[in-house]
């Protein structure tokens, strides 16, 4: 079923057409004078323009014909000949009524669905998660989710940094702590032992050890190049090593992830593809796609038409590594193989735009991927209060365990304030404390245009007033209590039917959802659901203070009113969902 403004659309445009004017002016919008009518359309004026007539004889016209085709309409010309539009109550009911039966809540999906792959998260192996990973994994696992309730078929990759200098650095530092582990011995290729002989607390320690070391003496950083040059040459020792240090990682990230309630397909990373990098290098090398420059090999990718000079992509370096570029070419290559999907989407942090359109230009010149099909989806920054990028106290980067560890500490405190700690037991306390904090976080990220800035104000996001995560589920949490209280007289819900301002404003809501979707789509846009999300549960509220629903004595009444707040319910649930957020019972 179409929604009330597509509707509305539709009608209006066959006005305009059957004036001999074009039909997609017709298209109405939600009104920014809610205060004379719901909804708008322009279209008079533009039309007026291209026929170098009266705006408002056009109007006028429009307006007699709509009123002979839809009498129930209510419409007025306001102003130079706008159309100012108010559905009937009937309309509003059917529409309410639609939503409510579809197991969707009037949440369409795409009408072209499509394979795509989401590269997200990018902790770096033995490198603590800092709040630029908090980000990407955020937006990432929100655009999974919006694109798999849209109907495409999403494979997320979390693309782990396992591949660089900072390999080197862990095994010549490990290798001075103990000399005498079997993975040293170049005469030796294993076995070797199945148990790690480090643990994430080692690792977290020898990698900042070891550059700091390099950054002091030349000679020591040349050990770590060599050691990641053997490394990617494929030395066992190391390899078998690199494999202990993939996995502790990923343990530790692990759990991160889960305690943000984040989740990846494929856990691959850089040191996956260097098998496919030889084979990448020659090819690119025979088709002239690559060339040398000063011992190295390069991929021209500037433009005639760029603003900024691109520098040329490093496929191979004068001293014979492969770089970053060079591994994200190969998952190119790896992903078109085996999962050949139509879009890569990159959610990674604007500082590393110029990284992504160089890969993007050279995969595109090599017919790696068809023009278009690999796609940066940018972010900003998190910052402290002094606008700078966000630190601990101490200056060191803010790791992300420990924020989510603040936000939860937040949580408890803001929910004793509340009083649930006496009414709750210890764990379901804490369950509800984890969703708090996480609708915490995650929605003061979300609800950000992607690609600005935000400073970082716990106090606010746990808040329980104004934009935030924790108030919207609190207004969620409020509609479910009223359902229960309701279950427990054994009411039950009916028939939609709209005879207050404030019922016809939240259909208005629940019908504007499958837009939202479609623009969040479009856009890589998760602060679309946020307002979405927020919207709803202003109406809600609005719809709450104004129609009572248990004390309603006339039953018919009382029933739409129950189904009302049910299918706000469920569309509430629904978006949260796809920003990443749970509902507790109570809180
Ligand atoms: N590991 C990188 C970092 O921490 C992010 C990886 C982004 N993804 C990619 N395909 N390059 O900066």
């Amino acid at each position: 079923m179409p929604s009330l403004l597509e509707a509305l659309s539709e009608d209006v445009g066959a006005a305009f057409a059957a004036l001999d004017l074009p039909r997609e002016l017709g298209g109405v919008i939600e009104s920014d004078r809610p205060d004379l009518a719901p909804y708008q359309c322009n279209g008079a004026l533009a039309a007026a323009k291209q026929a170098k007539r009266n705006p408002r004889e056009i109007a006028q016209a429009v307006t007699d014909h709509l009123t002979t085709a839809h009498p129930e309409l209510k419409i007025e010309i306001a102003g130079p000949g706008f159309l100012n539009l108010t559905p009937p109550a009937e309309a509003y009911a059917a529409r309410a009524n639609a939503i409510a039966a579809d197991a969707r809540t009037g949440g369409e999906a795409s009408g072209e669905p499509i394979k795509l792959m989401i590269d997200f998260g990018g902790p770096n192996v033995a490198k603590p998660m800092h709040v630029g990973h908090l980000r990407s994994s955020v937006i990432g696992d929100c655009l999974q989710r919006l694109m798999r309730f849209r109907g495409h078929e999403v494979i997320s990759d979390i693309h782990l940094g396992d591949w660089g200098l900072q390999m080197g650095h862990l095994i010549t530092e490990l290798q001075d702590e103990q000399p005498d582990l079997p993975y040293f011995d170049a005469a030796q290729d294993g076995p070797y032992p199945d148990q790690p002989p480090v643990s994430i607390e080692d690792l977290s320690r020898l990698y900042p050890q070891a550059s700091a070391k390099a950054k002091e003496d030349a000679a020591r950083n040349e050990r770590s190049r060599k050691a990641t040059a053997e490394l990617q040459a494929g030395r066992p020792g190391y390899r078998a090593l690199l494999a202990h240090f993939i996995a502790v990682s990923i343990q530790a990230l692990r759990a991160d992830f889960d305690a943000l309630g984040v989740s990846f397909d494929l856990w691959k990373g850089e040191s996956d593809v260097n098998d496919l990098i030889p084979e990448l290098v020659e090819d690119f090398k025979v088709r002239g796609v690559a060339e040398q420059s000063e011992g190295a090999w390069i991929v021209r990718v500037a433009r005639d038409s760029d603003k900024k000079e691109l520098a040329p992509l490093i496929l191979v370096s004068s001293a014979g590594a492969a770089l970053y570029a060079t591994t994200d070419l190969a998952t190119i290559l790896e992903r078109r193989r085996e999962q050949d999907p139509q879009l890569i989407l990159y959610v990674v942090d604007l500082g590393q735009s110029d990284h992504f359109e160089q890969v993007f230009r050279a995969a595109y010149k090599a017919g790696l991927a068809q023009e278009g099909g690999l796609e940066h989806v940018k972010f900003g920054t998190v910052n402290g209060a002094d606008g700078k990028r966000l630190r601990t106290r101490a200056g060191g980067t803010f790791k992300l365990a420990d924020l989510i560890g603040q936000a939860r500490e937040r949580a408890r405190a803001r929910l004793n304030e509340a009083g649930l700690g006496a009414q709750l037991s210890e764990a379901e306390f804490e369950a509800v404390a984890r969703s708090v904090a996480n609708a915490a976080i995650k929605f003061s990220d979300l609800s950000n245009v992607r690609t600005t800035n935000y400073i970082f104000d716990l106090d606010r996001f746990v808040s329980f007033e104004g934009k935030t995560g924790p108030y919207l589920l609190y207004q969620a949490v409020r509609i479910k209590s009223v359902l229960r209280k309701a279950a427990d007289q054994g009411l039950t819900a009916g028939d939609v039917t709209v005879g207050h301002d404030a019922e016809a404003a939240l259909v208005r809501r629940l019908d504007s959802f499958s837009g939202a979707l479609a623009r969040a789509e479009r856009d890589r846009a998760p602060n679309v659901l946020c307002e979405h999300a927020y919207g709803l549960a202003q109406a809600f509220s609005g719809f709450y203070a104004a129609c009572p629903i248990l004390p309603e004595k006339d039953e018919a009444i009382r029933a739409s009113r129950l189904k009302l707040a049910e299918t706000a319910l469920r569309q509430m649930e629904l978006v949260l969902g796809l920003i990443g957020l749970d509902v507790p019972e109570r809180m």
